[in-house]
């Protein structure tokens, strides 16, 4: 057998709130499945990305220990994975500056996210709004990684750090591995619990509609219950249900049976019986991550050290390609 290298894969997560169930079932379980299947994987979160929009200080601080917590508790395996915070690591922003000077202004404004956010923050509409693709890029490019798990909004970027790549290999000579992004086929897109028509989202003014990761029994319960269905009383799948197809893809989702499974296990029943029934299926996937987040929140010295270690052997990674880079652009070596 030939002696190939493992693939890398790097993702990374904002950290502007508590995880919500849409977060959990439609990237972080996925992508922290990876570790297990062979591929050599970094995780971070993107704190230097959430300060494109403002951020309460205490605020980004809580979220961002709270959100390394609970990926731990989800079962990041440091043994094998480096799993460590955006801003620990100097090479980022240090890489983004080299790649802003690669990137044309015009590929920036085709950027979808960056007109919607535009649109979203027309007060604040800032220069690292706009240049947010290039810090991404920076992100994938300092590790070289041959893979990028992303959500389908975040598909457009990995394409610009491809685009970059290219373009920087091209005029000095290989440098980075060029990325390609992959989307998890399975996976839900959660939905509003109380607007089906939407991506259920920590913020859309409405709480009822969104599950926290961290949410206790009793609220999940009662959310559940609330949930938006139709009248028709009968659990069945189609795109004309879009509340009942929401609950039954969440419930598929954590149970691993199919609509078919699903559509004969509540034959016959009605939401009554079958919101209850979505809800203890999220509750009991949670609880024994909410258990050991509560238990490593106790202990802030070992997350100290995990997160600290973990910036490190990042940085090892990160400061080749930026010296390798540094060269081939022309800086003069400080030694
Ligand atoms: N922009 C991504 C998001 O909002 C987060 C992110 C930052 C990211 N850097 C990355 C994702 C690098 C993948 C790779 O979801």
């Amino acid at each position: 057998m030939e002696n190939t290298k493992p693939k890398r894969i790097l993702s990374m997560y904002q950290s502007t709130g508590t995880f919500t169930l849409g977060n959990y079932l439609g990237a972080l379980r996925n992508h922290i499945g990876f570790q297990n299947e062979g591929y050599e994987c970094l995780y971070a979160l993107a704190d230097l990305h959430a300060i494109t929009v403002r951020q309460e200080p205490a605020n980004l601080r809580k979220y961002t220990l709270e959100a390394y917590a609970f990926l731990l508790a989800m079962g990041i395996d440091l043994e094998k994975t480096i799993f460590f915070i955006q801003s620990h690591v100097p090479q980022h922003p240090q890489l983004a500056w080299i790649l802003n000077c690669y990137t044309q202004f015009g590929e920036l404004s085709r950027m979808t996210q960056f007109k919607d956010k535009a649109q979203k923050h027309a007060d604040n509409i800032n220069a690292g709004l706009f240049t947010y693709p290039c810090l991404m890029a920076a992100d994938i490019l300092l590790y070289q990684a041959d893979f990028v798990p992303v959500g389908a909004d975040q598909k457009q970027h990995v394409e610009i750090a491809r685009d970059i790549a290219e373009r920087f290999n091209g005029l000095y000579s290989p440098t980075f591995t060029v990325p390609e992004p992959i989307i998890p086929q399975h996976g839900a897109r959660v939905m509003s619990l109380q607007d089906p028509t939407k991506k259920m989202s920590k913020s859309d003014g409405n709480n009822n509609g969104c599950i926290s990761v961290l949410d206790d029994a009793d609220t999940i319960m009662r959310k559940f219950k609330r949930a938006i269905t139709d009248s028709e009383a009968c659990v069945r799948y189609s795109e004309e249900k879009p509340g009942v197809k929401n609950l039954m893809e969440i419930y598929s989702c954590i149970t691993g049976k199919t609509m078919e499974e699903i559509q004969r296990e509540f034959e016959g029943k009605g939401y009554g019986d079958f919101k209850p029934a979505v809800a203890e299926a999220v509750i009991g996937e949670l609880r024994p991550i909410q258990e050991r987040f509560q238990e490593i929140m106790q202990d802030k010295e070992y997350l100290r050290r995990c997160y600290k270690e973990n910036a490190e052997k990042a940085s090892a990674i990160a400061h080749r390609t930026v010296a390798k880079v540094m060269k081939k652009v022309g800086f003069l070596p400080e030694d």
